[in-house]
């Protein structure tokens, strides 16, 4: 964020040559791939909740041989850590010739995809050595929400959250390293119980459905244990049947405005025998879960990136337990330049 933020201003100069293409934007697509995706979805949430025109986010590969309408009216944000993934490339080419005004979130400086974009902000998270993404994605987090709440300002919508705003991202390296101090030696406790599993189902609503899916990424990317994320309103529509005695659920439930309900379906899977690892906010009622890690208190569009952070040691510390090599891990390159 920094040089971003100046007073209750968000700057973000990068995007000036393109400001009359964002004002005639009719509808928003985020485009990449992997945890770059993830990040997306947040960005397609997030600007969603601000700006009454369709933002949707769309994994490259299926973007680019897919029939999604693109014209001059379209604004396509494409999100990279390495700036060189094949499938994003190829999808931000197919972008440009449609006549889509296209902008990077990228963290590699003069990489390919910063010199095809009509505007490029980086996320400066700096070198990025793991194959797994971790900096690089809570960089993009807080970029993409910089970006989505400079986008509603340039088309005119404003939020009277403002201030609260500025407050709370000004707020946030202080409340992540709090969350680390706090909450690490939990995680560390809580991680040797995946030790052993063959599955582990992650769940949420809303934006923690994106916590969710990249929980189950990380997880599954380091520690090789099978992981998979599902929207917790949709288990009963059958991913239920795989909850067994002592299924270990790791839900989220940080959104105040659909915590109840995500306790409610957590609730219809602990009746099955599952052993639940929650993540919640300061407010939501616990009562009868046993393994719970508490965010402090933040904006609920800014409860991602805290969450972040747990869902990483957590993954990071299953692996450990499994004596896996979590920098570089088995089939996986940090950058997929082929398709
Ligand atoms: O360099 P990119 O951000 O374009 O890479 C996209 C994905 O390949 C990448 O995020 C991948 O999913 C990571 N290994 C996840 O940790």
């Amino acid at each position: 964020m920094r040089g971003r933020i100046e007073g209750k201003s968000i700057v973000l100069p990068e995007l000036d040559p393109i400001l009359g293409r964002i004002l005639r934007a009719d509808h928003v697509l985020w485009i990449a791939c992997g945890t770059a995706y993830h990040a997306c979805v947040y960005g397609q949430m997030v600007l969603n909740s601000l700006v009454p025109i369709n933002s949707t986010a769309i994994p490259a590969s299926e973007f680019r041989y897919g029939n999604y309408y693109v014209d001059k009216n379209t604004l396509c944000i494409f999100v990279s850590q390495s700036g060189e993934t094949a499938d994003t490339l190829a999808a931000i080419k197919r972008a440009k010739s449609s006549g889509a005004a296209t902008i990077a979130v990228a963290n590699v400086l003069g990489s390919s995809l910063t010199r095809i974009a009509d505007a490029t902000v980086y996320t400066c998270a700096g070198l990025e050595i793991a194959v797994a993404s971790t900096k690089a994605y809570t960089a993009q987090l807080t970029l993409i929400y910089l970006l989505a709440q400079k986008l509603a300002e340039i088309m005119g919508y404003s939020t009277r959250e403002h201030d609260e705003i500025i407050t709370y991202l000004n707020e946030l390296d202080r409340l992540t390293q709090e969350t680390i101090d706090i909450a690490k030696p939990v995680i560390r406790e809580y991680a040797s119980m995946l030790k052993n599993e063959h599955d582990v189902y992650f769940i949420g609503r809303q934006l923690d459905y994106v916590s969710a899916m990249e929980g189950a990424l990380k997880l599954k990317e380091i520690s090789y244990i099978h992981a998979d994320a599902y929207y917790a309103g949709e288990l009963k529509h059958g991913p239920i049947a795989l909850i067994q005695d002592q299924t270990v659920v790791i839900a989220f439930a940080t959104q105040p405005e659909v915590a109840s309900k995500t306790i409610s379906n957590i609730k219809e899977t602990v009746a099955r025998g599952a052993k639940i690892i929650l993540i919640t906010d300061q407010n939501t009622p616990a009562e009868g879960f046993t393994y719970v890690i508490r965010i402090p208190e933040i904006r609920p569009d800014l409860a991602c990136i805290i969450s972040a952070v747990i869902f990483q040691f957590l993954a990071y510390y299953a692996a450990s337990d499994r004596g896996c090599d979590i920098d570089k891990p088995r089939n996986l390159a940090k950058s997929v330049t082929v398709e």
